[in-house]
C-alpha cells in the first residue's frame, strides 16, 4: 500500500510538468503521513497547489497512529495529518516534542458504522468493536457516545484492534476479518462515511458524533516541534501554505464544480459520489471549511481533551497537570502558528474563474 501511494504521487507531478510545461522546475521533496485523502489534499494535489509550491509530495496511507506518529518524531515523515487526540496524547502523557501547525476539519463525517442487521447502538451490547487502537481518539469518541446509551465498556461490550479506517471499512464491508471472525461496527469518516451509504445495502449509520460531541478537532496538522521556526521557505512552510490555500478554494462556494471535480479524480469515485463527499467535506459542523485558516478552535480542543479525560487517558500527565495553560499557544507550545502565519506570507491562491485542469486527466 505504501509503495502503491508513493508512486502514485510520483505519476502526478510527472503529469504536472507536462501540464506546466516546465521540465527545468526544480522541485523539493517533502513527505506526509496520512490517514485518508482529505478533500483539501485532494484540492491540492489535483490542481496544482503543491506545484505552485515547487513541492514533490510523497503521500503515505498510514497504517495505524502509533506508526503516524513514531515515523514523525524519527523524521520519516515531515507533516502528519490525523486526529488531535494523537499529538494531546503524546505531548500531555509522554512529553514528546510535537506541535500542531493548525486545525483542518470538526470531525469529517465521523459515524458509527454497523453491518446491516445491526439496526441501533444498543445491538451493539454484547458485541467486539473495531478500533485502530484502544487507547487512541476515535476509540475514547466511540466510549463517551456508547456509555450515553447506557453500554459501557468491558462490560457491555469489547475492542478489536484492526487499524485505519480503510481496513475497517473494509472489513465492515465483508461482514468478517479474513480469518472469519465476524465483525459489528465502527468508527467511519470522510470519505468512506458516504461509500458506505452507497453500498448495496447501505451499512447502517448508527450515530453522528457531532450530535454528541461539538465542536470537534479532529484533523490536526503535526510536526516535530524542532521543525517549526518561522524561515519563510522551508518545504514545510511551502506544504502548509499550498494546503491553506488549497483550503480556501474548497471552502469557496462558486469553486464548488472544480473542488467536486478534483476528488472524483483524487477518489476515483464517481460524480454523484463526489458530490456527496463534496457535501460532507463543506459541512460546516464536521468539514473542514470552518476553520478560517487552520485556526485552532479553544472549545474544540477542550473537547478532544474532555473526551480523554472520560477515560481515564492522562495517567502520564498526572492529576494537577494544567491543561488551560498547555493550550495556549506560543513558540515551543502544543499550539505553534509560526508555520502557519510563515505560510500566510507565502501563499498562492487560486480560483476556478482562472480554469479547472487537474493533473490526473481524469473527469
Ligand atoms: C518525487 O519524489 C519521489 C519520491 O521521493 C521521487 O522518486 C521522484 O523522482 C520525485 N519526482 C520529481 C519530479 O522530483
Ligand atoms: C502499526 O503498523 C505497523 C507498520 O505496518 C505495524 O508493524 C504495527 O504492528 C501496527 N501496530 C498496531 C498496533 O496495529
Ligand atoms: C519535557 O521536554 C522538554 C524538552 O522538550 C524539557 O525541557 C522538559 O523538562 C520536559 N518535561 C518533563 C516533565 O519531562
Ligand atoms: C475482504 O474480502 C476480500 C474478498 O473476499 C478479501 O480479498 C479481503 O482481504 C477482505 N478484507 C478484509 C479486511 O477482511
Ligand atoms: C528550520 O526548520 C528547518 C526544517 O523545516 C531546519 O532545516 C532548519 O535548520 C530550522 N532552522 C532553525 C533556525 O531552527
Amino acid at each position: 500500500m505504501l509503495s502503491g501511494s508513493q508512486l502514485f504521487s510520483i505519476v502526478c507531478v510527472v503529469s504536472a510538468l507536462f501540464y506546466h510545461g516546465a521540465f527545468a522546475q526544480t522541485l523539493d521533496p517533502f513527505t506526509l503521513g496520512a490517514f485518508t485523502e482529505t478533500a483539501t489534499f485532494s484540492v491540492a494535489n489535483q490542481l496544482g497547489f503543491f506545484l505552485d509550491q515547487d513541492l514533490n509530495v510523497t503521500f503515505f496511507v498510514v497504517p495505524n497512529s502509533t506508526f503516524a506518529y513514531s515515523t514523525l518524531l524519527d523524521g520519516g515523515f515531515d507533516l502528519v495529518i490525523g486526529t488531535a487526540d494523537n499529538p494531546v496524547n503524546l505531548r500531555f502523557n509522554s512529553n514528546d516534542s510535537l506541535s500542531i501547525v493548525g486545525q483542518l476539519d470538526l470531525g469529517p463525517d465521523i459515524v458509527i458504522s454497523g453491518i446491516p442487521n445491526i439496526a441501533s447502538i444498543l445491538d451493539l451490547k454484547g458485541k467486539a468493536l473495531m478500533v485502530d487502537s484502544p487507547v487512541s481518539g476515535y476509540a475514547f469518541i466511540l466510549r463517551d457516545v456508547l456509555s450515553l446509551h447506557g453500554l459501557q465498556f468491558g462490560t457491555d461490550y469489547t475492542f478489536q484492534v484492526i487499524g485505519s479506517i480503510p481496513s475497517r471499512f473494509e472489513a465492515l464491508n465483508n461482514g468478517s476479518l479474513p480469518d472469519g471472525t465476524p465483525v459489528f461496527a465502527t468508527i467511519l469518516t470522510y470519505p468512506f462515511t458516504v461509500q458506505a451509504a452507497a453500498l448495496s445495502p447501505p451499512l447502517p449509520i448508527l450515530a453522528r458524533i457531532s450530535d454528541f460531541i461539538a465542536p470537534f478537532f479532529s484533523s490536526s496538522l503535526a510536526i516535530r516541534t524542532a521543525s517549526t521556526n518561522s524561515s519563510a521557505s522551508t518545504p514545510l512552510v511551502r506544504t502548509v501554505a499550498a494546503l491553506l490555500a488549497a483550503n480556501r478554494f474548497l471552502a469557496d462556494p462558486t469553486n464548488q464544480a472544480c473542488a467536486t471535480a478534483a476528488i472524483a479524480a483524487e477518489l476515483g469515485v464517481p460524480p454523484a459520489q463526489a458530490a456527496a463527499e463534496y457535501a460532507s467535506a463543506t459541512d460546516p459542523v464536521s468539514g473542514e471549511v470552518s476553520q478560517t485558516d487552520f485556526e485552532v478552535g479553544r472549545q474544540a480542543l477542550l473537547n478532544v481533551i474532555s473526551v480523554r479525560m472520560l477515560s481515564a487517558g492522562f495517567s502520564g500527565a498526572g492529576p494537577s497537570f494544567d491543561f488551560a495553560d498547555a493550550i495556549v499557544p506560543g513558540d515551543g507550545a502544543l499550539i505553534d502558528y509560526r508555520v502557519r502565519d510563515a505560510a500566510l506570507g507565502i501563499l498562492k491562491t487560486k480560483s476556478s474563474a482562472d480554469g479547472c485542469p487537474l493533473i490526473s486527466g481524469i473527469a
